[in-house]
């Protein structure tokens, strides 16, 4: 139906054509083109077999599928995998949308990128995070890019270095918490632990006006960034776009203002005018920079941030847990001497802290998908998935797939230390050429933040009853309202 709608449109385009009064050949080779594009792309969908529905024309199930991802009850892809199977077709924000919940297809899918399928966000994430962020890159500006982070701020010896600072700004917040009574709002608390890290990483920013304006315009921009791109004042899009301008000034004036070039943005800017075209406008380079900079601190902050949050959840729900990963942090300082800093090659032994941070994930849903467009007719089993369709390979799924995971709702972190365990496929941090380039920084943060959880508090207390809200990013509707017992030493 949606394609349909999009053929007559195209239809209406061509008859203007036709009426602006050109000769008659063009306009009929034009016409032949287009019906010859049509039929070949009717004929794509009756052979590709796949089960499922497009939907209502133009917006498809875009409507439905909003509205119950911000329900934990009943999820749109697991209501439809029980209908059509793992494998199905629909119309998500204007796109022919193919789903895949079952593993196979899925680690074929996230493996094959660049060839069979590649990276492709939604327009919205272009207009909000810049044309030239890593998600929406492809090609040789996206190996550029990688190429870049892997060798700079995520190369294992400049962050051993950094540790030392990481920890001071996890300790800084953890101290403020105190147990005379009050209410502390995880969500708040872990939002800024996360944010003043990655502020320091990517432009060494440390806490103070810059930080805090910046920090306070991400949220209505990821906001934006799942909405329909409606640039009304009123509307989330809206809103996302006037954050994203006082963002850019912010930074602007920072980079401007800023002692030393010789930095994560100004090295970029260095390597791109060796590296495009000579000739390429210097506007291009300036703008690839600041694209850089903003997907960098959106990517790495309300991700952790959130996975803190859970953690700090679920490890409250099971005090078998608590117990279990105090043990190991003990157990680690014993063999240190006194007064000595928790370092990054302490965290790697921490195999207890590290599986609470897999299942913390796994049972949040941070990463649910990833958005992939298929180069090419691809044959899965009996099905095809018809070329240019937009692939949403489903980790959750595999997730929850109680054939993987046994008992998959409960929060259980021994269940990677039994036999096979730590074979378990998983995709929190996805996977392939594109797997999260800032991983293992995030697992040095919650680690570092783990250990200080429990090394400084004995107990906390979950007041409220949480909802979870799910869009775009899991969420707790009253932010995680917690009591703490501090321990004794
Ligand atoms: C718990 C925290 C995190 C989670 C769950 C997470 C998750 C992910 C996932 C699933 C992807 C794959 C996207 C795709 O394949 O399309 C990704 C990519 C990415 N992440 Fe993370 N991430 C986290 C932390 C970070 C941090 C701390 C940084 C950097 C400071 C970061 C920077 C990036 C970048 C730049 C990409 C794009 C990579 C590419 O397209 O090649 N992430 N992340
Ligand atoms: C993080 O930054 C904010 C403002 O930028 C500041 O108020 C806060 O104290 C900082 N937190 C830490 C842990 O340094
Ligand atoms: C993650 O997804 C599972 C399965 O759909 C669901 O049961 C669970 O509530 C979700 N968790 C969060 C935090 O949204």
């Amino acid at each position: 139906m949606a394609s349909t709608l999009g053929n007559t449109l195209r239809m209406e385009k061509l008859d203007l054509a036709i009426g602006a009064g050109h000769g008659m050949t063009i306009p009929l080779i034009l016409l032949a083109t287009v019906a010859w594009w049509i039929w070949l792309r009717k004929k794509a969908h009756r052979e590709s077999g796949l089960p499922g529905t497009f939907g209502l024309p133009f917006i498809g199930e875009t409507l439905t599928y909003v509205a119950k991802m911000k329900t934990p009850l009943a999820n749109f892809v697991d209501l439809k995998t029980q209908k059509y199977g793992p494998l199905f077709k629909s119309s998500l924000f204007f796109r022919e949308t193919v789903f895949a919940s079952d593993l196979e297809t899925v680690k074929m899918i996230v493996a094959k990128e660049g060839r069979s399928f590649v990276s492709d966000y939604p327009t919205s994430f272009a207009l909000l995070l810049g044309r030239f962020n890593g998600l929406n890159l492809q090609g040789e500006n996206w190996k550029r890019l990688r190429r870049y982070v892997m060798s700079t701020i995520m190369r294992v010896d400049l962050l051993k270095e950094r540790m030392a600072d990481i920890e001071d700004l996890v300790v800084k917040t953890l101290d403020s918490w105190t147990d005379d009574g009050r209410t502390i709002y995880v969500e708040d608390e872990t939002k800024t632990i996360a944010f003043n890290i990655t502020a320091f990483i990517v432009l060494n920013l440390r806490p103070g006006k810059v930080s805090h304006t910046l920090q306070q315009d991400y949220y209505p921009l990821i906001e934006g960034m799942f909405s329909l791109p409606i640039n009304l004042p009123w509307t989330i899009y809206g809103k996302a776009v006037k954050a994203r301008e006082r963002i850019l000034k912010n930074l602007e004036e920072f980079l401007e203002s800023r002692p030393v070039t010789d930095d994560v943005f100004g090295n970029y800017v260095k390597l791109l005018e060796e590296e495009l075209p000579p000739g390429s406008p210097a506007g291009l380079k300036h703008e690839m920079g600041l694209d850089l900079i903003t997907s960098l601190l959106f990517a790495g902050h309300d991700t952790t941030a959130a996975t803190m949050v859970f953690a700090v959840k679920y490890i409250g729900e099971n005090p078998n847990v608590l117990a279990e990963l105090r043990k190991e942090h003990e157990e680690l300082l014993s063999r240190k001497k006194p007064g000595e800093r928790v370092n990054w090659d302490d965290c790697k032994t921490l195999t207890f802290s590290n599986n609470i941070i897999t299942e913390t994930l796994r049972m949040c849903n941070i990463s649910t998908t990833v958005f992939r467009k298929s180069l090419e007719d691809i044959h899965v089993g009996e099905y095809v998935i018809p070329k240019g369709y937009q692939v949403l390979p489903y980790f959750r799924s595999v997730h929850f797939n109680p054939e993987i995971y046994p008992d998959p709702y409960t929060f259980n972190p021994f269940r990677y230390q039994e036999s096979g365990g730590s074979k378990l496929p998983f995709f929190g941090f996805g996977g392939g050429a594109r797997l999260c380039p800032g991983m293992d920084l995030a697992r040095a943060e919650l680690c570092l933040f783990l250990h200080h959880l429990v090394m400084k508090f004995e107990s906390w207390e979950l007041l409220g009853n949480d909802v979870v809200s799910f869009f775009p990013f899991p969420r707790l509707s009253k932010r995680l309202p917690i009591r703490v017992k501090r321990r004794k030493v």
